[in-house]
């Protein structure tokens, strides 16, 4: 499918998807957001697909939602049109693992989406900031509630509360992002991390973001006893047979997906 807003090159099953509004620093419109979910939508169905790297440019991952579209809007427009919500809905009930490879601005909307993806790769140029206080709003697509999971309430309410942004350093020792790397390599290390998801059992894989991210849905007893029901139902897998075999027969496994 052709994209007006962003880019995706598939290679060695793992998807790159690129927003692509340079003019406006990757802001996310609704045509972008349209158009990101059903990307991400196709990337599910693809068989070619096992893993998505989602980026923006060098400068921006992206700065937020678009205020140009969003500023003259009145309450009952964005609450009857449900601003954003359905779309974001539809980018976090993507199946296959996203890694979002952060360079640049991470702001607002921008923060969230990254957020939204199952863990984070930045650059060392990277800033993440929940800057909606300047304009008289706050974050409106999860930044509340996620960044204060991935660093704590203190972190979070001062971003939220002062819109100071956050550079990598900061990020990587607050737990939010898994790593730095050099802004040159930050593709290519996140495509090394996806082809390494992808050569897994994509049905452990599934089941591991599931349980993953149970975790931030559910009580501690619910979790594990969710983990649980997983980690027994992988021993009905082929791919289970084969791992195991294949460390106790010292060699590389060959996982099927059954
Ligand atoms: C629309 C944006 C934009 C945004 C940047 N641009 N951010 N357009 N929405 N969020 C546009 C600018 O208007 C400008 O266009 C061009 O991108 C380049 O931006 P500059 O400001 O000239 O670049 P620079 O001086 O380098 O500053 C970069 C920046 C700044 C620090 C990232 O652009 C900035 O503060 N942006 C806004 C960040 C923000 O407040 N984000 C939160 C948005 S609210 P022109 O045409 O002038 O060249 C949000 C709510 C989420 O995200 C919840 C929704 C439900």
């Amino acid at each position: 499918m052709a994209y007006q807003t962003l880019t995706v090159e598939i290679d060695d099953y793992v998807a790159l998807i690129r927003l692509n509004r340079p003019e406006a620093l990757n802001a996310l419109n609704s045509q972008l957001l349209d158009e990101l979910g059903d990307a991400l939508a196709e990337a599910d169905r693809n068989e070619k697909v096992r893993c998505i790297v989602l980026t923006g440019s060098e400068k921006a991952f992206a700065a937020g939602a678009d205020i140009k579209e969003m500023a003259s809007k009145s309450f009952v427009d964005v609450y009857t049109g449900d601003l954003f919500g359905a779309q974001v809905d539809r980018i976090t009930a993507t199946r296959k693992p996203i890694i979002a490879a952060v360079a640049g601005y991470a702001l607002g909307g921008g923060c969230e989406l990254a957020m939204a993806c199952d863990f984070i790769i930045c650059a060392d140029n990277a800033k993440f900031g929940q800057p909606e206080i300047n304009l008289g709003v706050i974050a409106g697509i999860g930044g509340t509630q996620r960044l204060t999971r991935f660093v704590g309430k203190s972190k979070a309410m001062e971003m939220h509360l002062t819109g100071r942004f956050m550079d990598a350093a900061e990020a990587e020792r607050s737990g939010l992002v898994s790593r730095v790397v050099p802004a040159a390599k930050l593709i290519p290390e996140a495509l090394t991390a996806a082809k390494k998801i992808a050569e897994k059992s994509q049905i452990a894989i599934m089941a591991a973001k599931e349980a993953v991210n149970r975790a931030y849905e559910t009580t501690l007893r619910e979790g594990i006893l969710f983990e649980r029901r997983c980690f027994l139902s992988l021993f009905a897998t082929e791919d289970q047979k084969e791992g195991m075999a294949a460390f106790l027969e010292k060699r590389e496994p060959q996982f099927r997906d059954k």
